[in-house]
């Protein structure tokens, strides 16, 4: 019977020799399979006198451990030997292109839309600019006129946040920032993000306005209509666009309309849609945007950006913009 010293040493002499996963494989069978070198001493127990077989165990147990720990450290060494190989044979072109997905990425329809929008104001000499989304009450209701208590407060559906900071519910606070650090005559749009308490069909908690506010000497009510079908009329590039002014209320113009259109029905939206309301800035919130009424007037409007995107495409549900359904937004 081979002696359990003399079969660690030959476990690693072969272990030596062997330079392929087969080769060490084939070892494993030879001492450590069913009918392996171990297994057969461990069979020599039973036959070993009762005083002997403890120590004989404890020394084939041994033996066994030793032998585990020189297979697994030369299966690691023959692996990373075979690695280091692939990589000296291998040649790697680092400077090939990477290859493509071919996915590409592409801008969500309402930068489309916006993207639109200002492109038209701009041709139009309008100066485009940016208010923050986090406002306050200052700027978001009363320099424009809506008092504390004040109706219109209710129906804009804040989300409030600490310390009289709000998100603001429409792009109008942009107007008294930008008159505060401008001098009439002037023509700005404010693009961006608004949010409200509100989800339907056609309203979602966040979504996008652009704001216009014109200001110079003698600006009147045909100077908004006009600028304003000229420019529906443009987006649309269509002559058969229908709009309604619909007289209405905003405490920061005066007189104020709202503007609803309908579309031919190639464009699949065919009842009236409110797409902005407008009007000739209150004298009120001029003064508060360090501007004198007695020589200036002007004009402001804020436009849905949303329901421009959804009477252009013909989607019914404004809410499909936001639910990030790849189908949907592919189409664009
Ligand atoms: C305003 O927000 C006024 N600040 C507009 C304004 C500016 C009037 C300057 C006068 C002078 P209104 O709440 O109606 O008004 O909203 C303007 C447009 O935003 C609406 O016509 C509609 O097109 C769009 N809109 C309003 N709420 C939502 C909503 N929850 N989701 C999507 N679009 C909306
Ligand atoms: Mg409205």
């Amino acid at each position: 019977m081979t002696n359990k010293k003399d079969l660690v040493a030959n476990v690693r002499t072969d272990l030596e020799k062997s330079v392929t996963l087969k080769e060490i494989e084939d070892l494993k069978v030879k001492y450590l399979g069913k009918k392996g070198a171990i297994t057969k001493l461990l069979k020599t127990l039973g036959s070993l006198p009762p005083d002997d077989r403890k120590q004989a165990g404890i020394e084939i147990h041994t033996a066994k451990s030793q032998i585990d720990v020189l297979f697994s450290r030369r299966l690691e060494d023959i692996t990373s030997n075979l690695i280091d190989e692939k990589i000296r044979k291998g040649t790697v072109d680092v400077t090939l292109p990477a290859r493509s997905s071919g996915l590409k990425g592409s801008s969500h329809p309402i930068q489309l839309t916006l993207e639109k929008i200002i492109d038209i104001f701009c041709r139009l000499g309008f100066e485009c600019q940016s208010g923050p989304e986090i406002e306050d009450e200052f700027h978001n209701f009363e320099a424009l006129n809506i008092s504390e208590h004040h109706p219109a407060r209710a129906m804009h559906d804040t989300f409030y946040l600490s310390n009289n900071k709000l998100l603001r519910t429409h792009t109008s606070p942009v107007q008294i920032r930008y008159m505060k650090t401008n001098t009439p005559p002037f023509a700005m749009i404010a693009p961006g993000k608004v949010y409200r308490c509100d989800y339907d069909q056609t309203h979602t908690p966040m979504f996008h306005q652009v704001e216009g506010l014109f200001i110079g000497e003698n600006t009147n009510l045909s100077n908004l209509k006009g600028l304003v079908a000229q420019f529906l009329k443009v987006y649309f590039n269509s002559c058969e666009l229908k709009m309604r002014f619909r007289p209405s209320y905003f405490p920061f113009t005066e007189p104020s309309l709202e503007i609803d259109i309908k579309l031919p029905s190639k464009y699949g939206v065919e009842s009236w849609l409110e797409v902005m309301g407008c009007g000739m800035v209150h004298p009120n919130v001029l003064k508060n945007g360090n501007i004198d009424p007695e020589k200036f007037s002007g004009f402001a409007f804020g436009m849905g950006v949303e329901r421009l995107c959804m009477l252009e495409h013909g989607i019914s549900d404004l809410r499909q913009f936001f639910t990030n359904d790849l189908n949907f937004l592919n189409q664009f």
